[in-house]
């Protein structure tokens, strides 16, 4: 057991506390990151109409969806953050293929970019002076950040990495950025929003190009529609089936499924809907994922928290197997899961949380000795770190697993209305306007 399996009374006070004061949480954010509260009334209401976007934004926007800033001249942002996908993957590959010649792999699963990215709060951990030690005692997990480890507290900054990355857009450095920035059909906007001589400096160009995408991953309202059936119910607009309720109750209960004690699914004192994270770090001891090329190498692995990729706190061996608590709006879309990708079907995603601990070798390898090595994507050693405090991980090899095929079955139906674009048949209240997710963005060229 590690520190940073807070109790749950603990993990409850900071998710309500975050989930009330996301709005101030994000507002400790880098200066650009809470502009967008500044833009949308209330976070978590659908939007009542589409603003439109700031003229920074809107260049942002082509940016984002610009293939030409690759290396490959074939990948943009919205390759792998696909709009039509709930700005996640448009695929079920564990990572997506990138690279001069879209021929690399990564070694992470592409995060969906709705709903987090302006209500995500600064990286904190326990040593630093934060809203979350003075709600806990100082066991609480670390929080925060962007990105599958947290290691980005700036939308700008975390999107220097895919432009930069070998194995994403694979650029050599900022004048080879600049340079397309420079021929691109949009450069004459970008001259005249950040000035004639804006090119001279090379680095200058590639920042001011990544604040104008911040910008748009703040301002499009497609990001945060807030349009799903889950927030119609909250809004008293429509009602769940008796399934979707059951599941719902599963998925609360805190001695079963224990989801919401990290999903968030409580409205905020704010009123602001639930993202169904708390944005916390833990470590599931999820199965090693073959897909992965890195994985090839038996001594590799992605620890999260402590590298290899994150390299600031990766002294603290507490740390290796963390990371973030994902939001799970949209999740019912999405074709693969967690961290490494290892999962494809939201059934089993959650049937490995039940079924870990009860039927370890389901989902774990054996080793030679006909011994079930659980938690084999981390070194034997990091394995204490895995939670196996909190709800359902704590059953025995044999135990009754806390769901079963149809209590499954519930929780999919639940989570199901997570996913944007629902439309009330009979909607109750005159006025009540749903905004469908707008898939009308550029094209996304593809090999
Ligand atoms: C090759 C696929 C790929 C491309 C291209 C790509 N990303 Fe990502 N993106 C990812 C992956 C994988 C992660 C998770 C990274 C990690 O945890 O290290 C990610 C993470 C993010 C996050 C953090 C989300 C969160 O909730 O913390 C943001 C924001 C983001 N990407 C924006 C962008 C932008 C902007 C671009 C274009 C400049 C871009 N991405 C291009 C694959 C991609
Ligand atoms: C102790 C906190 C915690 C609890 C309890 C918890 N989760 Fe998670 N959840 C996480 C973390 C952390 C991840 C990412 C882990 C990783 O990728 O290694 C995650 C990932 C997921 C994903 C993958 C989403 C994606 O985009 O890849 C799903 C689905 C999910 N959880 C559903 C559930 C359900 C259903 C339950 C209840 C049975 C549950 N979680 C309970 C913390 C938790």
């Amino acid at each position: 057991m590690t520190v940073f399996h807070a109790r749950q009374a603990a993990r409850r006070a900071v998710a309500t506390a975050l989930a009330a004061g996301a709005t101030a949480l994000a507002a400790l954010a880098a200066s650009g990151i809470g502009a967008a509260h500044a833009q949308s009334s209330s976070p978590g209401s659908p939007a009542q109409s589409q603003p439109a976007l700031s003229d920074v934004a809107s260049l942002g926007k082509l940016i984002f969806n610009d293939p030409s800033l690759s290396a490959s001249g074939r990948m943009s942002c919205a390759s792998c953050h696909s709009p039509a996908h709930a700005y996640g993957p448009p695929n079920g590959l564990a990572a997506q293929p990138g690279g001069a010649d879209l021929h690399a792999q990564g070694t992470r699963a592409v995060p969906t970019l709705g709903y987090v990215l302006n209500r995500t709060p600064v990286w904190t951990h326990v040593q630093a002076a934060s809203v979350f030690e003075r709600l806990t005692d100082a066991d609480s997990p670390p929080a925060g950040g962007f990105a599958w480890d947290g290691r980005y507290n700036t939308l700008h900054d975390q999107a220097l990495f895919p432009l930069f990355n070998p194995n994403e857009m694979a650029n050599r450095d900022s004048a080879q950025v600049a340079a397309k920035l420079e021929r691109a059909p949009y450069a004459a906007r970008f001259k005249q929003l950040f000035g004639e001589t804006i090119f001279v400096s090379k680095d200058a160009a590639v920042h001011q190009a990544m604040q104008a995408v911040e910008r748009f991953e703040l301002e499009e309202p497609s990001f945060h529609s807030y349009t799903s059936k889950f927030d119609a119910v909250l809004d008293r607009k429509a009602e769940f089936t008796a399934s979707e309720m059951r599941g719902k109750k599963l998925f609360d209960d805190p001695n079963g499924g224990n989801c919401a004690s990290c999903h968030i699914d409580q409205v905020g004192a704010n009123g602001a809907h639930p993202l169904f994270t708390d944005y916390q770090f833990e470590a599931l001891g999820v199965p090693r994922n073959p897909e992965l090329r890195a994985n090839r190498d038996p001594k590799y692995f992605d620890k999260g928290l402590c590298g290899p990729v994150r390299t600031d706190v990766s002294s603290n061996k507490n740390y290796c197997g963390l990371f973030k608590t994902p939001t799970l709006r949209n999740v019912a879309t999405r074709e693969v899961f967690f961290h490494n990708g290892r999962f494809h079907t939201l059934r089993d995603a959650l049937r490995f949380y039940v079924e870990r601990d009860t039927n370890p070798e389901k989902w774990y390898p054996k080793d030679r000795h006909g011994h079930v090595v659980k938690f084999d994507d981390l070194p034997a050693a990091e394995r204490v770190n895995v939670d196996t405090v909190d709800e359902p991980l704590t059953r025995k090899p044999g135990g009754k697993p806390a769901w079963n095929a149809r209590d499954i079955d519930d929780v999919i139906a639940f989570l199901k209305t997570l996913d944007d674009g629902y439309l009330p048949t009979n909607p109750p209240t005159a006025g009540a306007r749903f905004v469908k997710i707008s898939t009308t963005s550029a094209p996304i060229k593809r090999q």
